[in-house]
C-alpha cells in the first residue's frame, strides 16, 4: 500500500465484523510496531495480544464500565452540548464510540500496550501509531483507545496477570478487526490554522486547502 493512504485513511475504524484476525497480520503489526523509535532505543514496551474469547469477555465488560465512567464525567459536557447544538461530527465520534463499547468482548482482537520509564508517553505511541498503521496496510482496523487504562488499569492488570511492581502502566488497548465501514480520508482543521512561521501566531505563507493526498 501507499505510504500516504496508510498516512491519510488510518482512521478510528471501531466497527469491525467479529472474523479473526490472521495471525499474518498480528505478527506484521507487532514487527511493525517493534522498528517505532523510543528515547535511547530503550524499548520499555510490552504488548499482550488477547484473542481468547473468555479474556475478551472480560475484557469488554471493563471497556463498557470505563466507557460509563468516560460518559458520566470527562464527555458529559461535551456530548450534551453536541446533541443540544446538533454537532454532527461529534454526535458521530459518540455513536461510534458507544458501538465499541457494547460491542467490545466480539471485537476479535485486543492489542494491550504497556511501557514504564515514560511518563509523557513519546515512546509509546510512535509503536502504537506503526501497529495501526502496518494493520491498515493489510485492510485491517484499529481504534486507539485510552480509557481502560485511566479507569480500570488494576482490574486490566489481574485479568492478565500483569506484574503490578514493576513500573509497568497500560498506555492502550488498540481494537482490531475487519472493517465494516469503508475507509476514508480523515478529517481535520486545515494545516494552516494550526501551524505558524517562525513565531507563535505568524501565519504560513501557504494553505493547504485539500488533502494532499487523493485515493486513485
Ligand atoms: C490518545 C487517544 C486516546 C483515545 N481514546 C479513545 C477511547 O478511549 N475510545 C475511543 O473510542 N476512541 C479513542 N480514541 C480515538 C479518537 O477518538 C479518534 O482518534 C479521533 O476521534 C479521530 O478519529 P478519526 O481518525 O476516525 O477521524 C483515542 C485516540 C487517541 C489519540
Amino acid at each position: 500500500m501507499d505510504l500516504y493512504e496508510a498516512l491519510y485513511t488510518t482512521r478510528a475504524m471501531r466497527r469491525v465484523r467479529p472474523d479473526p484476525v490472521p495471525e499474518d497480520v498480528v505478527r506484521s503489526m507487532l514487527d511493525a510496531a517493534i522498528r517505532a523509535p523510543s528515547g535511547g532505543n530503550s524499548q520499555n514496551w510490552r504488548f499482550v495480544v488477547v484473542t481468547a474469547a473468555e479474556t475478551r469477555q472480560r475484557l469488554g465488560e471493563l471497556y463498557r464500565d470505563a466507557f460509563a465512567i468516560l460518559k458520566e464525567t470527562v464527555y458529559k459536557d461535551l456530548w450534551e452540548r453536541a446533541r443540544r447544538t446538533g454537532d454532527e461530527a461529534a454526535l458521530r465520534v459518540q455513536r461510534s464510540s458507544e458501538w465499541l463499547a457494547e460491542h467490545a468482548a466480539e471485537v476479535p482482537m485486543w492489542l494491550l500496550v504497556f511501557s514504564r520509564n515514560d511518563p509523557t508517553g513519546a515512546s509509546i505511541y510512535p509503536a502504537v501509531w506503526s501497529a495501526m498503521l502496518a494493520a491498515r496496510g493489510h485492510g485491517v482496523g484499529t481504534c486507539l483507545t485510552t480509557i481502560l487504562g485511566h479507569f480500570k488499569s488494576a482490574e486490566v492488570f489481574e485479568l492478565l496477570d500483569v506484574p503490578s511492581d514493576r513500573g509497568w502502566v497500560l498506555n492502550a488497548a488498540v481494537s482490531v478487526g475487519y472493517p465494516l465501514g469503508r475507509w476514508g480520508i480523515a478529517r481535520r482543521r486545515p494545516v494552516q490554522e494550526v501551524t505558524y512561521q517562525d513565531r507563535w501566531g505568524r501565519p504560513v505563507p501557504w494553505t493547504v486547502d485539500e488533502p494532499l493526498y487523493r485515493p486513485d
